[in-house]
């Protein structure tokens, strides 16, 4: 009996041992799903970005579907290698040994419909791959979704049908700290049971992602598999990301408009609404020294791209970010004025909502307009209606154990009149009081639900309870 048994744990040892050394090389590894072109530029047919590392090239590699097939890209992949000094804000400075490959498979999925994938070493063979996954992209935009008619009825159906509510979680500054970990196991939870139709990553992430030679940030993807397969991401870079203008970063994460923009900026359409991406980090910061010419090809682009927006189809446009124009804080004094351009544009186009990371708290900033809340009316259940500027919700505090320059007592609290006074044409603690319209200190992270093209509401989900702590919406 006992021989019999320590033979058994010889051959499964044997056998995992071979397996692993075997496939290691070429096994897919950090699997992730992104929302695709086709949701960002209707000329696309690829609805689905899939992207997941090897150690090797592995041009065999690719996935496979479990019933039906879609049409697919060639993989085209990124060889990430780096050897050299990370640090975040001049400090922390590490040697970094970095050395993957990147794929990405755009696919043409249907829209609304459940598709199941699994990645391969070798996907003609079928051999060395992962378990399968399940997802479902969300709806294309009214718009997009002329392509799919096949007849005079079904456009009828199409043209009569209400916007189908959209349920979209959002949450930023997040590692694999204790606390980060209940955002984590919360977000998971959250999602089994009610399907979210989107995640929106809004910055610093499993921070430092460079430590350790890059694995901080690869354990970090690995942990959050069930979010990034079970519906798309659309994913921003933070503060934290910012080495190497955010190239060591953006690489793992391939939104539209990569090749042009790089991640810095882009934008899509789920259903009746359009969504910006913007790092306004990458457009200004304190730290590296801003490119006037990236900075003018920046603004460029976000006004031409709010501007080509029909409110006809898409009634609402939404900024995500990890860095805000309005928030209440130690850095805020500088963003009102470094971004201040944006709220030109922003408002010039009645963007309705921005929502961010960065502060580690939640907050929610009244609707803003050149440095000023804006004319609204609230009712008695927060919800927000004639605006005159955009409303701004922070939920930076997805849980990290870092104690940065984010995370410190905020100065404003400490400092005297004298920094007030002296920058009185900034957004100082005076404005910053009256702009604010809550602030609550806890682990948590937004659901944006957007009920139809009248209605938005904002809950934030507090991580501990999977209650909602607040909620705030917007009334066309
Ligand atoms: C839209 O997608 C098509 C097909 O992939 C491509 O040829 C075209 O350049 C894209 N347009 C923009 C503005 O990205
Ligand atoms: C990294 O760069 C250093 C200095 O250039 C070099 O000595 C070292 O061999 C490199 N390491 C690898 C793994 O490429
Ligand atoms: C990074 O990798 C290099 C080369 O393998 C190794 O010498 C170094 O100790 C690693 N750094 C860390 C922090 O593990
Ligand atoms: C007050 O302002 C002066 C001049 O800008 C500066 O040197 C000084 O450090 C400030 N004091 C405090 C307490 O912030």
């Amino acid at each position: 009996m006992q021989k019999n048994l320590i033979f058994y744990i010889l051959i499964i040892s044997l056998a995992c041992h071979l397996s692993t050394s075997q496939s290691d090389e070429c096994f897919p590894r950090l699997v992730r799903l992104l929302i695709g072109d086709k949701y960002a530029n209707n000329s696309s047919p690829y609805t689905a970005t899939l992207m997941y590392q090897t150690n090797s090239k592995c041009l065999k590699s690719g996935i496979v579907f479990k019933g039906k097939n879609f049409e697919t890209s060639t993989v085209s992949t990124i060889h990430s290698d780096w050897n050299d000094t990370f640090c975040h804000n001049k400090k922390m400075c590490e040697n970094v040994i970095y050395n993957q490959y990147i794929h990405t498979v755009k696919v043409a999925v249907d829209p609304q419909t459940s598709f199941t994938y699994a990645f391969c070493a070798d996907s003609a063979q079928k051999e060395g791959c992962t378990e399968f996954y399940t997802s479902k992209m969300p709806i294309l935009s009214n718009n997009d979704n002329l392509g799919f008619r096949t007849n005079f009825l079904s456009q009828l159906a199409t043209t009569k049908k209400q916007a189908t509510p959209l349920k979209i979680i959002f949450f930023g500054d997040n590692d694999l700290s204790d606390a980060g970990k209940i955002t984590i196991n919360a977000i998971y939870k959250i999602q089994e049971r009610e399907n979210f139709d989107a995640f929106i990553f809004c910055g610093d992430y499993g921070y430092e992602f460079y430590q350790n030679n890059g694995t901080v940030g690869d354990d970090y993807i690995n942990a959050l598999t069930k979010i990034n397969t079970a519906a798309p991401m659309a994913i921003t870079a933070g503060n934290h990301e910012d080495n190497f203008n955010f190239e060591f970063f953006n690489q793992k994460f391939q939104m539209p408009f990569f090749t042009e923009n790089q991640n810095n900026y882009y934008s899509f359409n789920i259903g009746n609404t359009h969504f910006l991406s913007l790092n306004l980090h990458y457009f200004n910061d304190q730290v590296n020294t801003p490119n006037p010419e990236n900075q003018k090809n920046m603004l460029k682009w976000v006004e031409q791209d709010l501007k080509s927006v029909d409110r006809s189809v898409t009634p609402w446009v939404i900024v995500f970010g990890h860095k805000m124009i309005y928030c209440k804080g130690s850095d805020c004094q500088d963003f009102a004025k470094d971004y201040t351009q944006f709220d030109t544009i922003l408002n010039k186009y009645n963007v309705d909502l921005f929502i961010s990371g960065h502060k580690h708290k939640f907050l929610v900033m009244k609707p803003m307009n050149n440095g000023e809340p804006a004319n609204y009316q609230i009712s008695k259940n927060n919800i927000i209606s004639q605006y005159e500027g955009f409303l701004t919700v922070i939920e930076g505090n997805g849980g990290t154990s870092k104690m940065d320059d984010d995370t410190l007592p905020d100065i404003l609290n400490t400092q005297t009149e004298n920094n007030s006074v002296s920058n009185s044409g900034d957004f100082d603690k005076k404005k910053q009081k009256e702009a604010l319209l809550e602030e609550i200190t806890n682990i948590g992270f937004g659901v944006l639900e957007i009920q139809d093209d009248n209605n938005i509401l904002i809950h934030s989900i507090d991580s501990k309870t999977l209650e909602s702590v607040y909620d705030i919406g917007l009334k066309k």
